[in-house]
């Protein structure tokens, strides 16, 4: 093994530090491929539960840890007619999803997904169709789902079987319509006047509503920036959030690059959040839009693209989108927790996109087994102990060039100050083939009890979960740590995610 780097992270508790609001741990629902059919929802598997929900799939998503599921799409929502999903199985109908070239049963819908969130303890985020819809549409879902009774649609509701409402209180505001392949794609002036027209509705039927304007659908998009101030201009004082999405590969074997993905990420909520605050100021406005990173993850998109999807006949819930993770894609996903961890005072609501089967932390077989991939292991780390306050931290470290990201640091890290009075690190190394010895410096944070690291690293950077092997990639007890006088040493192996664990005194 070459000689390790050494790279130095000094963690400030006395800090000003921004509380991680845990709707960042979002995940995403989408009716696209088998996330759905087969994924989440299987009548016939031997777990299915009475509402179809298999609850081998629900088990792995409750250690997963999302606390939020945004649905119905993605590209799907903005040719669905939610009505479609709703009421007595056998009269829904069948219809054609030109989103992703499918036939939709219509088997899953609002009521389905609603117990989704309740049996995973998530909150639901709710995505409005306004590509080939519009505002009357909106308003008769919000009444559909968030009033108790005693107008025609709560009472439509009740009548499904729903007696409570499900008191959806984040909506997103449509989805990617600054994107030509969206259907019903729109211009920010366009888009942006609908948006607020949309918001002040749904604002009347209850002024608490949490909003979501579509933003950028990537920072590569031409009309990035001019794309956020336009809907802005026109929705600013009517919605909370503005949306981000993004998505990174490995190219020409460019691996240096991949592992710098979170500098893009990055400029983009700098470039997004200095765009909506300039309109702020413009508009001489008291308020605040934060970002809702509702889409991100690794997905082999030129892969997609060159199958050739959009030649498929029509068919029911095909195979779709179904990545298979490596360990560098799970350490880049890592690292892309760990930007948006970074940035938690302006992103307060995130989506790693998706959930099941579809580039998802969990894949399933029809009528067979599920399984963690290998991007599930960090998601789950941060989740379970990124909950609490994100700590200022001083990174020194080596750095190299990467071709697309210039010059980046090779540990990138973040540290959260958590609700039980421990502290945890999550820490990336990025350099594919030296260890990295990185030394963390408590002395301002005083005593503290045992110190852990969990590694997620493999000598075959390529290695990945699959049915016939499951657990070929997890997470180890990292034993190369070393507690001394108000410091912690740890070896992070190359190209790898690391979880380190301070208990507290
Ligand atoms: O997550 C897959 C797709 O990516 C979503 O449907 C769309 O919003 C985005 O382009």
């Amino acid at each position: 093994m070459p000689a390790p780097h050494n790279a130095r992270l000094t963690l400030d508790p006395t800090a000003p530090s921004a509380p991680v609001d845990p709707r960042i741990f979002g995940a995403f629902v989408e009716h696209l491929g088998r996330c759905v059919y087969t994924g989440v929802y299987e009548p016939g598997h031997p777990t299915a539960d009475t509402d179809g929900l298999r609850t081998d799939v629900l088990d792995l998503i409750r250690e997963l840890g999302p606390t939020m599921l945004r649905y119905p799409g993605g590209n799907f929502v903005s040719g669905y007619d939610w009505e479609d999903g709703v009421g007595p199985k056998d009269e829904r109908p069948r219809r054609l999803d030109l989103a992703w070239r499918t036939v939709e049963t219509n088997q899953f819908g609002l009521g389905e997904f609603i117990r989704l969130c309740r049996a995973t303890g998530t909150e639901p985020m709710m995505a409005l169709n306004l590509g080939t819809r519009g505002v009357a549409e909106a308003i008769a879902l919000a009444e559909y789902c968030n009033i108790p009774g005693g107008t025609a649609r709560s009472e439509l509701r009740r009548a499904h079987g729903d007696a409570e409402p499900y008191g959806i209180g984040l909506w997103c505001l449509g989805n990617e319509l600054d994107g030509p392949w969206q259907i019903g794609n729109k211009t920010a002036e366009e888009y942006g006047r609908l948006a607020d027209q949309t918001a002040r509705a749904l604002k009347m039927i209850d002024p608490g509503l949490e909003l979501v304007a579509c933003g950028s659908s990537g920072r590569s998009m031409p009309t990035f920036g001019q794309w956020e101030a336009t809907v802005l201009e026109h929705a600013y004082e009517s919605v909370e959030f503005i949306s981000a999405h993004a998505y990174y590969e490995e190219t020409d074997g460019d691996v240096d690059s991949f592992l710098a993905s979170a500098a893009d990420m990055e400029s983009f909520i700098a470039g997004a959040v200095a765009t909506a605050d300039a309109v702020g100021a413009r508009l001489k406005s008291r308020k605040r839009i934060n970002i809702s990173f509702d889409e991100w993850n690794v997905w082999y998109m030129g892969r997609w693209h060159a199958e050739g999807v959009h030649e498929e006949p029509w068919q029911v819930a095909p195979r779709q989108l179904e990545d298979v993770y490596s360990v560098t894609d799970a350490v880049v996903a890592g690292s892309l927790l760990i930007t948006l961890l970074r940035n938690a005072e302006r992103v307060t609501a995130a989506c790693l996109a998706q959930l099941v089967n579809v580039i998802a932390p969990i894949m399933t077989e029809p009528g067979g087994p599920a399984w963690r991939q290998t991007i599930f292991h960090p998601f789950a780390e941060a989740s379970r102990y990124g909950r609490g306050r994100v700590l200022t931290v001083n990174v020194d470290s080596p750095e190299h060039d990467t071709a697309k990201h210039g010059t980046v640091a090779l540990l990138h890290a973040t540290a959260v100050a958590c609700e039980d009075g421990s502290t945890s690190v999550f820490a990336v190394n990025r350099d594919t083939a030296r260890p990295l010895t990185l030394t963390v410096d408590l002395r301002a944070g005083g005593p503290h009890g045992a110190v852990t690291c969990s590694t997620l690293a493999d000598p075959d950077r390529h290695a990945r979960n699959t049915m016939a092997e499951p657990d070929r990639v997890t997470p180890q007890s990292n034993k190369d740590v070393r507690v001394e006088a108000g410091r912690v040493e740890v070896t992070l192996p190359p190209l790898s995610w690391n979880t380190i664990r301070i208990a507290a005194a």
